[in-house]
């Protein structure tokens, strides 16, 4: 970490953020004014899912040649939206990993060219964290927070207690929600990316009428787990899924018992939580946090243990980079900028200490999304 000479007292921080660690080439303006307030000054986003949808999948040296035929175009359009120079930021902020090591190194070798160019500081950002932060885009969100972060990579409970400072409870030890969502739709002949289309399905189906396994219930401590879910789905979807009827219920099957493995790790975790802090909010990101009914289902949760419940608007849940802008600007904001040589990392597990603690979690699964 570098010190840079920054006055943090009063002005607001503009930062330029870029994101590119799987399938989406994204660039933001955000700017943080010192009492934490946020604005979003632009955020824009280009999918890569053309590229993928014919694979079925992500391809990563795909996906690499694409960030780095678009990123130059995609972050001038984010400072012309926001009306903004580079002169006019104090910071630019990349993610540096968790991710596919290619596209990463895109968008982090593009912040140090203009670090270097502009003399601006650099912030290497953990995709995790600009996760973790994504509901302070919108909303307030003090610190500190109990954390469900879900998307197509990860799937973890985490304390918040400030940037840098998390600490994580629990998370999955197969497969993330996101990565069951996308593999069940694949199962039912759904297109790339799975979890959206397995959504759409499900608003047609009755989920009472298959019976899926519930993992792990009643299960001490906050893991997750997915893959006998998978497993069931798929065999249903062979034996049984005949008609678009039989799908749809499936499909409405199987975001329900997601959505309430995730609604009782989460309540577990909120008891927990307000016995130790005192403190009542539950936040939820990530890619899977677009899904209407696990939001609908986590809130009832919060609800009634008489938490708080925030979740980011929809183009906040998936990746973005306003999210990793605002993680660079709160970093900033504390004096954490990065070196120049920063690298790229492919797995970086955002509370390393407890990855390292408890090796029956991979740090830093490295899924098609991470
Ligand atoms: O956060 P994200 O864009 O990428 C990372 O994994 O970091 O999350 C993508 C994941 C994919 O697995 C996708 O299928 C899932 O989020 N997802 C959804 C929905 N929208 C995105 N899953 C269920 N329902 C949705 N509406
Ligand atoms: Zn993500």
């Amino acid at each position: 970490m570098m010190a840079f000479p920054i006055d943090r007292s009063n002005g607001p921080l503009t930062v330029l953020g870029l994101e590119t660690s799987c399938d989406e080439t994204a660039a933001a303006v955000v700017r943080r004014f010192a009492d934490g307030r946020v604005e979003v000054l632009s955020s824009i986003v280009a999918s890569q899912t053309e590229h993928h949808a014919p694979f079925g999948g992500v391809v990563p040296e795909l996906a690499a040649r694409a960030h780095v035929e678009i990123i130059d175009q995609i972050a001038a359009e984010a400072l012309a939206a926001a009306q903004t120079g580079f002169e006019h930021l104090h910071g630019v902020a990349a993610t540096a990993g968790p991710g596919l090591v290619g596209g990463v190194m895109v968008g982090l070798s593009f912040a140090k060219a203009v670090a270097l160019a502009r003399g601006l500081p650099l912030v290497a950002v953990n995709h995790l964290e600009g996760h973790a932060l994504s509901a302070r885009l919108a909303a307030e969100a003090p610190y500190p927070f109990l954390l469900l972060l879900v998307s197509g990579g990860h799937c973890q409970l985490l304390e918040v207690e400030g940037v840098g400072a998390c600490r994580r409870l629990g998370s999955t030890i197969d497969d993330a929600a996101g990565e069951a969502f996308d593999k069940i739709a694949k199962t039912l002949g759904l297109g790339y990316p799975g979890g959206p289309a397995l959504e759409r399905l499900a608003a047609q189906g009755d989920a009472s009428r298959f019976v899926l396994p519930r993992a792990l219930l009643g299960r001490e401590g906050y893991d997750f787990s997915f893959s006998g879910l998978k497993t069931a789905a798929a065999r249903l979807a062979e034996a049984e899924a005949r008609t678009d009827q039989d799908r749809a219920d499936l499909a409405a099957a199987v975001q329900a018992a997601i959505a309430r493995q995730l609604a009782e790790r989460a309540d577990r975790a909120m008891a927990a939580y307000a016995r130790r802090h005192g403190r009542r909010l539950f936040v939820v990101a990530g890619g899977v946090a677009a899904n209407r009914t696990v939001r609908a289902t986590l809130e009832a949760t919060a609800a009634a243990r008489g938490f708080g419940f925030l979740a980011p608007p929809l183009a906040y849940c998936t990746d973005n980079a306003a999210m990793i802008a605002l993680a660079g600007a709160e970093r900033l904001a504390h004096g954490l900028t990065s070196e120049l040589n920063a690298a790229a990392r492919p797995r970086w597990p955002l509370d390393e200490a407890a990855a390292l603690a408890d090796p029956t979690h991979k740090p830093g699964r490295k899924g098609a999304k991470a």
